[in-house]
């Protein structure tokens, strides 16, 4: 515990899930006060229910749908007036939707992935800047995957909506520094992390998780899929201000992948 993130207010989308729970225990143990968010409202309840016990008055809870544009005006206001500030945006919300290949892919489960996915990043992004800039120095950290760098067959809609967020991080990032304003914003591309997002891959291995995982495995040069917290270490670097020359930049967390 070094306060590497002492004074910074950040909302996290989908923290109640296995990446959010993750970047939460450890931006909040390096100082930081959080706003949760999640459309779980229970399990996002829970989650500030049981940070608050260790880390008093720095931990808030919201429901959030990132894919409706007026939660996104709701949550921000609010948040940023119980923190105190908004000096770190998170979107950390995203889902895998149906793996399929191309033919039998609908437009339902394309056009939920994408409102989810990237959607959710452009309202996130709009909304939040304003309260950003006069947090700055701020950070807008965009969670990505791999499979936004590497298509692989049956992820069509995951693939292109994390592509977007990859390509979209970019355009952001150029947008604040041209007029000066002192947010930087960055994507995190993440291999395959031990959290409820593969369980579709479980299944697909007859509900044998090792054999999940062991396939999961095969194309990682380090040999195993990684833990929430290799995701949630990159994400205190680049919420914190020792990140203070880096914008526009992606940060693959993929075990050596795609140095292939
Ligand atoms: N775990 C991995 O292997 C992996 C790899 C690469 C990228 N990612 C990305 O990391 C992010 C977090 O994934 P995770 O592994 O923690 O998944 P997860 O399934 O454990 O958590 C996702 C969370 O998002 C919430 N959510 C879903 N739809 C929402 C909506 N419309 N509005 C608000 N919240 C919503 C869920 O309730 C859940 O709490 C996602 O963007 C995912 O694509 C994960």
């Amino acid at each position: 515990m070094t306060d590497r993130v002492k004074g910074k207010c950040v909302l996290i989308t989908g923290a109640a899930g296995g990446l959010g729970q993750a970047m939460a225990l450890r931006l909040l143990e390096e100082g930081a006060t959080v706003a949760l968010t999640d459309l779980d409202t229970a399990a996002v309840e829970a989650l500030r229910d049981r940070l608050l016990a260790d880390h008093p008055g720095r931990v808030f809870a919201f429901t959030h749908d990132v894919a409706r544009e007026e939660d996104w005006v709701r949550v921000v206001a609010e948040a940023t007036e119980d923190m105190g500030g908004l000096s770190v945006l998170i979107n950390n919300a995203g889902i895998g939707g149906e793996l399929r290949y191309a033919e039998a892919d609908t437009l339902d489960n394309w056009r939920k992935v994408q409102a989810v996915n990237i959607e959710s990043i452009m309202l996130g992004c709009k909304h939040a800047m304003p309260h950003l800039r006069a947090s700055a120095p701020a950070s807008i950290i965009n969670i990505s995957s791999v499979a936004g760098l590497a298509a692989a067959p049956g992820m069509g809609a995951y693939n292109a909506t994390k592509a977007a967020v990859w390509m979209y991080t970019k355009t952001i990032a150029l947008e604040a520094a041209k007029q000066d304003w002192n947010v930087r914003c960055n994507s995190v591309h993440p291999v395959f992390i031990k959290t409820p997002i593969l369980d579709p891959f479980i299944a697909m291995a007859g509900g044998d998780e090792a054999k999940a995982h062991e396939r999961l495995t095969r194309g990682i040069p380090l040999k195993r899929i990684g833990e929430p917290d290799d995701v949630a270490w990159c994400v205190v670097y680049l919420a914190s201000d020792e990140s203070k020359f880096v914008t526009g930049s992606e940060f693959k967390i993929d075990g050596g992948m795609l140095a292939q």
